[in-house]
């Protein structure tokens, strides 16, 4: 049997790290493959996030989300992207006890995904961990600043850097990040300022999210730029009113029920055109 031939090419962690000073890394979150493949030709990373467990499963933390979770949506990701990177989510307690873990959970998901790079959130004490997954053949994406795995420990989702010794340690975790080998790191809820700072001092793409333009690319939850909940954060332009658009079809959808008014089911009855 001959191989298979990939027709699309598929963006590399190379890729990313040569947009820096460039034009900007377009990312967004995906958990499924339709909406994967609905992203994937206009995004050069699609980052199956840990917030899926807020965004899909409906908990009011990431805390609760597990590596069995992140592997599930990771292969579905992977099913409906062709040419953008795939970068899983580590869940917390997946990484943090030892390096050992941590390499059994990302090597985990790289296996079981296909997916070319896993992400943690990169307090300083995770910056050896990341070094030792790069050493072994893993891509990893850090992540700064504001840390929703971080929660119970701040006590709230809210950005970070309003004192000198916040912005000093963020930009401590940046540097710790870069300097272990991470090939980008997510920037999240900082200001300008800081955003501008650390994108300067570090070798790797910084992808914003809440942190401003002064950021080397960005990443929105997608859920959150297409308008499908009542409330986004103020950081987020919704580019859509998916939320508007799904409650008039599922209105008109119920009228119809009620009214007997559907097509013939025998001449419709197709899953897929021929
Ligand atoms: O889990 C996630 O979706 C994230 C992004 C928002 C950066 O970490």
């Amino acid at each position: 049997m001959s191989a298979q031939i990939q027709t699309r090419k598929r963006k590399t962690v190379c890729d990313i790290v040569a947009h820096k000073g460039g034009e900007p890394v377009v990312c967004l979150t995906a958990y499924t493959a339709p909406i994967a493949r609905l992203l994937d030709p206009h995004a050069d990373i699609l980052l199956v996030g840990d917030s899926l467990g807020m965004v899909v499963h409906g908990l009011s933390s990431t805390v609760g989300v597990t590596i069995d979770m992140m592997i599930l949506h990771g292969r579905a990701v992977m099913r409906g992207a062709q040419q953008a990177l795939v970068v899983v989510d580590l869940p917390f307690g997946s990484y943090e006890e030892s390096h050992e873990v941590a390499w059994r959970s990302a090597s985990r998901v790289m296996m079981e995904t296909g997916c070319q790079a896993v992400k943690v959130e990169s307090g300083e004490g995770i910056a050896d961990t990341i070094a030792f997954l790069v050493a072994r053949g893993i891509p990893v994406m850090g992540h700064v600043g504001l840390r929703p795995q971080a929660i119970n420990v701040d006590g709230s989702f809210r950005a970070k850097g309003r004192t000198k010794a916040e912005r000093d340690r963020v930009l401590r975790e940046a540097l710790a990040a870069d300097r272990a080998g991470a090939f980008a790191i997510v920037v999240e809820g900082v200001d300008e300022e800081i955003a501008a700072e650390v994108s300067s001092l570090v070798r790797a793409p910084t992808i914003g999210i809440g942190a401003s333009a002064r950021c080397d690319g960005q990443i929105l939850v997608t859920d959150d730029m297409l308008g499908l909940f009542d409330w986004t954060p103020k950081f987020v332009r919704r580019y859509a009113d998916l939320g508007a658009v799904i409650d008039k079809a599922v209105a008109d959808y119920a009228a119809d029920v009620r009214a007997r008014s559907f097509p013939a089911q025998a001449e419709t009855y197709v899953l897929k055109p021929s």
